[in-house]
């Protein structure tokens, strides 16, 4: 059976007070379901303080991006064992704003993505076209390509420790969600082209969505064959939101 999971990404958003009466919330709207299935991955300073009030909880906690380098003169960049320290399970790597604001290539996505793994870190792998791209029918193409870049260098084997988010890039942050049977056809064309590398990895790898889903579109996206959950970014803000869209994926 492959694992199902709902995971919040906050990006730069929350404080100390409202960041304690979300996770107050959310930990009582998930009471009694089930454990691994659901995490929240926070801004660095929060990891603390949310690792204070998630453990002994069925929520885990994880981090938005992590430094390729184990440790040395990388002035504001944070490291794997630094994510250890704070009991992190996920961290995600290669989200399009970091590809876009921030110059990650496919190859520092990479670098990091092997960082995590090193340190026993679970990474959720961020694949997608942008909407020119698209329009251009080099989807596939574009996200074989970030796929690859990751296999040639960590191996397909890795995948089995890791998690595949597939963001469109036109779907982020934009209300425009993918349709189910647009998610579906992609997260095939992921599985099937992991398939050709490493069968039974397909079989098992967990492949995410992510852009716009919402408690009102999240169980006809989680219905798909091949949808295995969501990455949520705006509907994680609200503990009833992100409880209703966790509630889809166990349905
Ligand atoms: P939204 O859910 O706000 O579209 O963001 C998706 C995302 O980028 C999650 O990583």
């Amino acid at each position: 059976m492959r694992k199902r999971l709902v995971i919040g990404n906050w990006k730069m958003h929350g404080c100390l007070v409202e960041n304690e009466k979300l996770l107050d919330s959310i930990v009582a709207g998930l009471d009694g379901l089930p454990a691994n299935q659901f995490a929240v991955c926070v801004p660095y300073p929060y990891l603390p303080s949310v690792q204070n009030t998630l453990k002994n909880t069925n929520v885990s906690w994880g981090a938005q991006n992590v430094s390729q380098y184990e440790k040395g003169a990388y002035t504001g960049e944070v490291s794997v064992s630094m994510l250890n320290d704070f009991g992190c399970t996920y961290v995600i790597v290669g989200h399009s704003e970091r590809r876009a604001l921030y110059g990650e290539d496919n190859d520092i996505v990479a670098e990091k993505y092997m960082a995590a793994q090193r340190a026993g870190l679970i990474p959720i792998l961020c694949v997608g076209e942008t909407l020119e791209q698209r329009d251009e029918e080099i989807t596939e193409q574009i996200i074989q390509e970030q796929l690859m870049a990751v296999i040639n260098k960590a191996g397909v084997g890795s995948l089995s420790k890791a998690v595949i988010a597939y963001e469109p890039v036109w779907a982020i942050g934009t209300g425009k969600t993918a349709t189910p049977e647009q998610a579906q056809e992609v997260h095939v064309f992921i599985r099937s082209s992991v398939g050709m590398q490493g069968n039974n990895i397909a079989k098992e790898l967990t492949i995410l969505y992510g852009g716009s889903v919402k408690a009102n579109n999240a169980s006809e996206l989680f219905a798909m064959p091949d949808i295995d959950g969501g990455l949520i970014g705006g509907a994680s803000l609200a503990a009833s939101d992100f409880v209703a869209i966790c509630n889809a994926l166990s349905n």
